[in-house]
């Protein structure tokens, strides 16, 4: 007879950051070599959504990636099933011992899509590996902590677990536990912020974050003095920009670190280039515009990819996407335009 599959669904955002991870120190546990800090946004646009079942009958666990099957054997895809079923059966045991362990023992069908380009360097596997361990968590009765779990999957999936502002502290530890995310401020501490997604090119990048920040671990001499003497500065005038609501602090911090990532990857032997024509474009834009108000209004930040996020008060939004749409029509540079994104009040429903 066939039984019936138990499921559950989640979304999860995706989380822009202000302050890069960038270079690994361990590359199995996925440890970084500096902090950084990030914006979850609301999960209106930019979110995966996973469904995860598991069944006696599920004969090997399965993983279907925007409707196409994937290779479940991914050694970070296993890390996050192998320690989530860890942590359910250290769970069951702890609690009482009569409880139906069977379910442990099911194969896993996992079906997850985002409602954005994969892979275009808008942080789409942030969501994904978010969404993938809290699914799952969800599905096997797991809770506590489980950034140290979505880190595993890939490394700045650990702050999408969280909304508002959520820095990663890079920990100290070989065993990586004290490598986590954690809420700097919560959604709703600064509801004016605004961000806005200027889609340059949807394409998946060239260059992977795995390998492009293992090749500047590698060969950039800027990387090493930016994770030692640069970002503990930044994090702590970062975070208390945010408590104080320092727009322009803010902004700048968030304009200065990415280009200094930036720098890196041209520091990198071979170089990466993510950044394109349009991109260093809207970088002059926005420095035109603060500069014509003497003010700064509107901060930008790049991942690894060309595409723009642009950080901005909800007074400044609108009058800032009508110069955009000015300078970029989309017929022109086929830039697509996604409309603000609030900050997001829930990471996970
Ligand atoms: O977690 P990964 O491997 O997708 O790396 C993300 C790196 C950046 O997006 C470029 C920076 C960051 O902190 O999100």
């Amino acid at each position: 007879s066939s039984h019936k599959p138990t499921m559950v669904t989640c979304t999860a955002p995706v989380n822009i950051a202000v302050i890069k991870y960038w270079g690994k120190r361990d590359k199995d546990l996925i440890l970084p070599v500096n902090s950084s800090l990030s914006v979850t946004l609301h999960q209106d646009q930019l979110k995966t959504t996973t469904t995860v079942a598991y069944c006696r009958d599920f004969e090997e666990d399965r993983i279907w990636l925007n409707g196409k099957e994937e290779d479940i054997n991914q050694p970070r895809l296993q890390s996050c099933l192998r320690e989530i079923r860890r942590l359910a059966r250290k769970r069951r045991s702890n609690k009482d011992s009569t409880s139906d362990m069977s379910a442990l023992s099911y194969k896993v069908h996992i079906c997850s899509s985002n409602n954005f380009p994969t892979a275009a360097g808008l942080a789409s596997s942030a969501a994904g590996y978010a969404c993938l361990v809290y699914t799952l968590a969800r599905l096997f009765g797991v809770e506590g902590e489980l950034s140290c779990v979505a880190r595993q999957g890939s490394g700045s999936a650990c702050r999408s677990m969280y909304g508002g502002f959520v820095q990663w502290k890079m920990g100290e530890k070989d065993d990586g536990k004290d490598s986590l995310a954690e809420q700097v401020e919560t959604e709703t501490h600064w509801p004016e912020l605004r961000v806005l997604v200027l889609v340059v090119s949807a394409e998946r990048k060239p260059v992977g974050s795995t390998s492009g920040m293992q090749t500047s671990v590698e060969t950039s001499k800027l990387l090493k003095y930016r994770a030692d003497s640069v970002v503990p500065g930044r994090m702590d005038e970062m975070i208390s920009a945010i408590k104080r609501k320092d727009f322009a602090a803010f902004a700048e911090l968030t304009m200065k670190d990415s280009n200094q990532f930036h720098a890196t990857c041209l520091d990198t032997y071979p170089p990466i280039f993510y950044l394109n024509d349009v991109s260093r474009r809207v970088i002059n834009l926005v420095h035109r515009y603060n500069s014509h108000y003497g003010e700064t209004r509107v901060a930008y930040t790049f991942d690894a990819g060309p595409n723009a996020v642009i950080y901005t008060l909800q007074d400044h939004a609108s009058e800032f996407v009508q110069v955009v749409r000015h300078f970029f029509p989309a017929e022109t540079n086929g830039g697509q335009f996604l409309k603000g994104l609030p900050v997001a009040s829930t990471t996970v429903s």
